[in-house]
């Protein structure tokens, strides 16, 4: 096959995916929401065990989890709990500088300076109110599956996010929800032995907001890829 003849429909669905930190108050439909997770449930899994659990968040309970997390977040007397937010013990290149870069490419954006962390709270707290998003979904996952299921709800999470293009919605992946788990999880009636790895917002892109305007880069195949012929 020539590289014109990719689909181009999900080539689109792919590339067109941003992180989106700033949503319209535009309603979602619970039809909409079942189709896409239906659609993403598609996604492979090593036997086929599919690990996933999702909690779908709307009108008052949204609000309620979004009050419960953003207060959990902002309490100086709680230690944020984001020890489950882990990449690598020392970070080292090349991740360290891409790291930084986006960090660095988004906070020039928001006008928020070096050390400034009063003003880096109050953005990182938007993550607890899905950034205005009319739906927000929160993930779990069974505490004893190893990281063959880790991987396969990769897979999963981002199926959901290439289906809600379909429709027109973006998304944003939040490994912050992580940090918030003991507080919710009662909400939520989440059992003891699940835990809650990741939220994910959902909804329409506020084109006016200046966090959208931030645009990722990505490394070059180079950096990456091996051919073996
Ligand atoms: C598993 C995962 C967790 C993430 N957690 C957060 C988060 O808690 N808050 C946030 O603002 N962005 C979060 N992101 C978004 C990343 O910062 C973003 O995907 C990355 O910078 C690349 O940008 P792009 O998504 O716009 O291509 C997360 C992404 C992934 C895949």
């Amino acid at each position: 096959m020539k590289k014109s003849e990719m689909n181009i429909g999900v080539k689109a669905a792919i590339t067109s995916r941003r992180s989106i930190r700033q949503f319209t108050s535009k309603p979602i439909s619970n039809e909409v929401i079942t189709d896409i997770l239906e659609v993403a449930a598609w996604a492979p899994s090593g036997t086929n065990i599919q690990p996933w659990n999702v909690h779908v968040l709307t009108g008052s309970m949204k609000g309620k989890v979004c009050e419960t997390a953003s207060k959990s977040f902002l309490d100086p007397t709680t230690n944020n709990k984001n020890d489950r937010l882990h990449y690598m013990e020392k970070f080292r290149d090349p991740y360290i500088s891409r790291r930084r870069k986006v960090g660095w490419d988004l906070y020039t954006l928001l006008d928020i300076k070096k050390g400034d962390y009063e003003k880096t709270k109050s953005f990182h707290v938007k993550n607890f109110s899905f950034f205005g998003a009319p739906v927000g979904l929160i993930f779990t996952i069974e505490k004893d599956l190893g990281w063959m299921s880790w991987l396969d709800y990769g897979m999963f999470l981002q199926n959901i996010c290439i289906a809600a293009r379909a429709y027109g919605l973006h998304t944003c992946a939040q490994a912050s929800w992580s940090g918030v788990h003991e507080d919710i999880a009662p909400l939520l009636k989440i059992s003891t032995n699940h835990l809650i790895h990741c939220g994910m917002s959902i909804g329409m892109e506020d084109k006016q907001a200046v966090v959208n305007k931030l645009r990722t880069e990505r490394a070059d195949l180079d950096d990456f890829v091996t051919f073996h012929e």
